[in-house]
């Protein structure tokens, strides 16, 4: 398949400083591994809004709202336009903020085809400037493509300005949602907040957990997810690397024990991308600043390259 790299050097919505950084471990990866992967490909750089760092946060509860609507903006851009072309991009990004800006394009591209999302991550990104508990944007990319302010759990009492840039966030590609909430799967979901559990038991979101990965196998666990995405005419898979356990590294911002394995995550994403409605993939959060000899980017580099071979050999 056509398949497109993107880079997206974002980082502003992350509550650690550092994953703009992580692309460049990947690659730092890829040559100790004596990889050639890197030099099959003709990248694209998405713009971040990094300088945002440097100007200071006015938004307690949508930390550099300014700058992530900036990013996810460009993300958005970019991916309608590869979408409309027919690539199949593969986006190595930061932090998990962007890609509502993902999921926006490909909507964007194909506003008739119903999209389902495929959500391999410890933490469910369903956060709002209303519920966050720490105001850091990875925790609502979901949220934003949804269109929900989640209001019956509401927390917080977020600024007229910090709203006012939420909803043009919400609105970028259209008012309308661009998922349902029956059409994501959680895979390895174990660290949520109760205004995250609400809209999961409100809309009965399927959740397979690590346990149920150790037990039925990826596999099934594969099978199952893409069996609940039946109405769907096309999926998106967000690797979230913290969706693997906290022991194998801790270069990721918000690392969780109890994840899946490394072998896991290469089977099952392996397996995941067969299936033909898949149409883009990505992966996020390394952090080679909160790494050990770079093992997090060693270990995200070896799905990464299973995953796109995987792609390339079924197709
Ligand atoms: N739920 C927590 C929060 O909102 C953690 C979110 C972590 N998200 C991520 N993409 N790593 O602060
Ligand atoms: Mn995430
Ligand atoms: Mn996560
Ligand atoms: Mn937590």
């Amino acid at each position: 398949r056509n398949i497109k790299l993107v880079e997206v050097r974002s980082e502003l919505a992350a509550g650690t400083r550092g994953a703009s950084m992580g692309i460049d471990a990947l690659k730092v990866a890829s040559l100790d591994k004596k990889s050639t992967f890197f030099t099959k490909f003709d990248p694209i750089n998405v713009p971040d809004a990094n300088q945002y760092l440097w100007k200071g946060n006015r938004f307690p509860h949508a930390k550099y709202i300014d700058g992530v609507h900036q990013v996810i903006e460009n993300v958005y851009t970019a991916i309608k336009s590869l979408r409309v072309e027919k690539k199949f991009p593969i986006v190595l990004a930061g932090d998990h903020s962007t890609a509502a800006g993902t999921i926006m394009g490909i909507k964007a591209a194909d506003p008739e085809k119903r999209l389902g999302v495929i959500w391999i991550d410890a933490h469910a990104d369903l956060h709002t400037p209303y519920t966050t508990p720490s105001g850091n944007m990875h925790g609502m990319p979901l949220a934003m493509c949804l269109s929900t302010d989640n209001l019956e759990a509401k927390v917080n009492e977020p600024s007229e300005e910090e709203i006012s840039y939420w909803e043009r966030i919400k609105n970028t590609g259209g008012e309308d949602p661009k998922i349902l909430p029956q059409d994501i799967v959680f895979i390895s979901l174990r660290d949520t907040e109760n205004p995250e559990d609400h809209l999961i038991k409100k809309h009965n979101i399927m959740t397979i957990t690590t346990d149920e990965v150790h037990a039925t196998g990826v596999k099934e666990v594969a099978k199952k997810a893409l069996n609940r995405l039946s109405d769907c005419e096309q999926i998106y898979i967000s690797f979230d690397v913290d969706s693997m356990d906290s022991a194998i590294s801790m270069g990721t911002g918000t690392p969780v024990a109890n994840g899946i394995t490394v072998e896991e995550a290469i089977s099952l994403n392996v397996e995941l991308i067969k299936d033909k409605r898949v149409c883009c993939w990505e992966i996020v959060e390394v952090n080679p600043t909160l790494d050990t000899e770079n093992l997090m980017a060693e270990n995200a580099f070896d799905v990464l390259e299973a995953t796109t071979q995987s792609l390339v050999h079924n197709f």
